[in-house]
């Protein structure tokens, strides 16, 4: 992969600002570490950082949302932090051991994108941070290997040890199309997904249960034991003969998280077809399948979740409702008929707060692109 010297200096030392969107992801869920596919988009909520150059040698980030500036010193070790602080460190890390000299800078996080929500605010600000410095330094990298230090910099600096889908899906948006990407080879299609006869609709459950981030490390090591017991390297190369010759060998809770995987690769294919033939009735089929097979195999969904998918499911006009993101609370996406999405906002916040006494945060979307740099 090579790195290209872009013709101008982008805005030289003027301030700038950069907008990097929120992810949903459709379908294809807990599938990106397994080498699957997965489908997000981009969304029209994200971060927006507004920077202006420094003379001297640091890097402060100021957020909106946070009390305290964090200050780096770019000649100095960058150290984790343990605060939201490591997301822009590790990035400017894999540059720095790139080698490319990043100026000093400053730059205020803004933003409409919940954060811990299950929109990826952490990949946001990692992109919006990439972003900052190809801009900086005038120079680019390839797509591919920008969403790899990101995802690099979560996994080894913020300690998240997260698959690939976010930090592409921030990356390699595109208005009006939603991103099938292939995990093992990181082939990329833009799917599209502008039918205005359809709403995606996010809805945030509001509840983020701790649990969740110890299993998500969990669900990967039964994955990777799953596979090896099957006598594969990942269980994208589970054949459909290899699993009906040995999937009865398999432990119980080592078969459900496979058997999860495996139909969650062909329901993201299938989904992609059904988009492209705009079949919203057997998308929406798909995204029920996808959920039930998240609560009930792969057992990463939440006793709030469950009622506010099936809440979503019930009404009129909602063609299919599931989870979305890592799971244990977060959000659902749903597929809406754009006729009538107001009325199913409505019914659907009251009935989540009569079975909960949850105020539901919900907002229509639509596929946006990925970062962008204008001048303040
Ligand atoms: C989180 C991770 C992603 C992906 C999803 C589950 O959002 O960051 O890499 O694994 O969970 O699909």
């Amino acid at each position: 992969m090579t790195e290209t010297v872009s013709a101008s200096s982008a805005t030289g030392s003027a301030p700038f600002v950069v907008r990097t969107p929120g992810r949903v992801n459709l379908i294809g869920e807990h599938t990106d570490y397994n080498d699957g596919f997965v489908l997000p988009m981009a969304i029209d909520r994200g971060l927006r950082l507004t920077v202006r150059p420094r003379t001297d040698r640091r890097a402060v980030f100021r957020s909106e949302r946070e009390a305290a500036a964090a200050v780096f010193d770019l000649d100095a070790p960058l150290v984790p932090a343990g605060t939201w602080s490591d997301y822009p460190a590790g990035v400017l890390l894999g540059f720095l051991e790139r080698g490319w000299r990043i100026p000093g800078f400053e730059a205020v996080v803004s933003g409409d994108l919940p954060s811990g929500a299950g929109l990826s605010s952490s990949a946001a600000l990692e992109v919006a941070t990439a972003t900052v410095v190809e801009t900086l330094c005038a120079r680019t990298l390839p797509l591919d290997a920008k969403a790899l230090l990101c995802q690099r910099a979560e996994n080894l600096f913020a300690g998240v040890p997260c698959g690939i889908m976010d930090q592409f899906a921030v990356t390699c948006g595109r208005a009006g199309h939603a991103l099938l990407l292939d995990c093992r080879n990181r082939g990329l299609r833009h799917v599209p997904l502008d039918d205005p006869s359809i709403c995606v609709l996010v809805i945030d459950s509001g509840v983020k249960h701790s649990l969740g981030d110890g299993e998500y490390a969990t669900r990967r090591g039964q994955c990777a034991s799953a596979a090896t017991l099957l006598g594969c390297a990942t269980l994208r190369d589970v054949t459909p003969a290899i699993w009906r010759a040995r999937a009865a060998t398999l432990p119980d809770l080592e078969r459900r998280r496979a058997a999860h995987v495996l139909a969650e690769n062909d329901r993201t294919l299938a989904f992609v077809a059904a988009v492209e033939a705009a079949d919203w009735p057997r998308a929406g089929r798909l995204m029920r399948e996808s959920h039930e097979s998240l609560a009930r195999d792969y057992e990463v969904s939440c006793s709030e979740m469950e009622l506010l998918v099936s809440a979503a499911a019930a009404l009129p006009g909602v063609h299919g409702c599931r989870m979305t993101g890592g799971g244990f609370g977060g959000c659902a996406v749903a597929l809406v008929a754009a006729a009538g999405a107001d009325t199913v906002m409505a019914a659907l916040r009251r009935s989540y707060r009569d079975a909960t006494g949850i105020e539901a945060e919900m907002f229509l979307t639509r596929a946006a692109a990925g970062p962008t740099v204008s001048a303040t």
